[in-house]
């Protein structure tokens, strides 16, 4: 993949008073976006969201995603970081941590992230952060916590509900989120529907904040991302690492092709003909993998009878080989030079940290502590 060149630099460290801000959504006329005093801006809108660094990932990450916010990139100013501190609720392995981090680097900039059309950056980097988590958890009620999915499910779980068994970081982790978007006076967060609580959290925080001190920060809207494709897993549900049924985007070539062979089909004989065969998951992967017309072309053929479930998924294994051959390639590049991208992220870092600090300075005013 060609990466457009760099038009024009991200605007993230500009001001200036304007009475509107100008916001373009995907797909829609121009918005327009009236923001609070003292943050009245002309200005593309403002997209952010953080990736967790969970290990290699997989066909599902990078539909779902990867592909949507790398779209958004050309359309407003987008800050895309690594959430390192939220991934220290659940992952307790500093050398895991490391290389989690660099995967997801290597995997979201090899996918076409491109740092001179957005920030992208390592959250603890931008220390920040944490601060004013501390001053936003002063206005967090307790049972805006408690009624939080992600903390009710862990608890849930927990043999005895022994609350020593999970950490004050996990019970605080939408804390930080809200943190995450409120320094970038975010104004759109494209999350999948499980993040949805949490920027419903963040926005109550924020109108809480905002009540008690004055107006000091943007309240942001929710983008949630209904209508990307589900991409089906090996066994046919939702691709997702905690069911086991990924496909991941680098690697071996053996292993990807075994785990693709490891589809699960049904026992209808060969020549049998297949009505549903646009249900059947290889079909469904074919769809996002290979051009329209090949794709077609083995749901044809399936439908009519006479081509095997094995012959198929080989035909599957080179389609998802070949489809991804750029981005290995690139990835394979960008692992030779770590180094690279560590600059990459200290860089970006670097841009993120002054729109940071200016916000917390005005979070800092407002309640009085400067
Ligand atoms: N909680 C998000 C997830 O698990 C990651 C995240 C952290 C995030 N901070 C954020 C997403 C801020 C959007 C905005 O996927």
């Amino acid at each position: 993949m060609v990466l457009p060149p760099c038009a024009q630099e991200p605007t993230l460290t500009h001001g200036g008073p304007s009475a509107l801000a100008l916001t373009r959504m995907p797909g829609q006329a121009f918005a327009f976006c009236l923001l609070g005093p003292g943050l009245r801006n002309l200005r593309p809108m403002r997209v952010l969201t953080g990736i967790q660094p969970s290990g290699a990932l997989h066909l599902g990450n990078y539909f779902g995603a990867m592909l949507p916010a790398i779209g958004l990139q050309e359309q407003g100013e987008a800050c895309y970081f690594i959430a390192d501190y939220h991934s220290m609720t659940s992952l307790t392995d500093a050398a895991k941590r490391r290389q989690y981090t660099m995967d997801v680097a290597l995997d979201w900039l090899a996918a076409g992230l491109n740092p001179d059309r957005c920030v992208f950056w390592k959250q603890s980097d931008t220390p920040e952060h944490t601060e004013l988590a501390w001053l936003l958890s002063t206005v967090t009620p307790m049972g805006l916590l408690e009624r939080c999915h992600s903390y009710k499910d862990k608890v849930a779980k927990l043999a005895d509900g022994d609350l020593g068994a999970v950490n004050h970081g996990l019970f605080a982790y939408p804390v930080l989120m809200a943190a995450d978007i409120l320094l970038y006076d975010t104004q759109v967060v494209p999350v999948g529907k499980d993040q949805k609580q949490h920027l419903e959290v963040t926005r109550d925080i924020a109108l809480k904040f905002n009540h008690l001190y004055g107006e000091t920060f943007v309240v942001p809207e929710p983008r949630i991302q209904e209508s990307v494709a589900v991409v089906p897993g090996t066994d046919g549900q939702k691709m997702s690492k905690s069911y086991g049924n990924t496909l991941e985007l680098s690697g071996d070539e053996k292993a990807l092709r075994k785990r693709v062979m490891s589809i699960q089909m049904d026992s209808r004989s060969p020549a049998e003909p297949k009505p549903d065969a646009d249900r059947n998951i290889a079909i469904q992967l074919l769809r996002l993998v290979a051009a329209p017309e090949v794709a077609a072309d083995w749901e044809t053929r399936l439908r009519a009878g006479g081509l095997g479930y094995g012959d198929l998924k080989k035909g599957l294994f080179e389609e998802y080989w070949k489809h991804f051959a750029g981005f290995r390639e690139r990835r394979a590049a960008l692992a030779a030079r770590p180094d690279e991208v560590r600059d990459i992220l200290k860089a970006g870092a670097v841009k993120a940290r002054a729109k940071a600090q200016k916000t917390l300075a005005r979070a800092r005013q407002a309640c009085g502590l400067d």
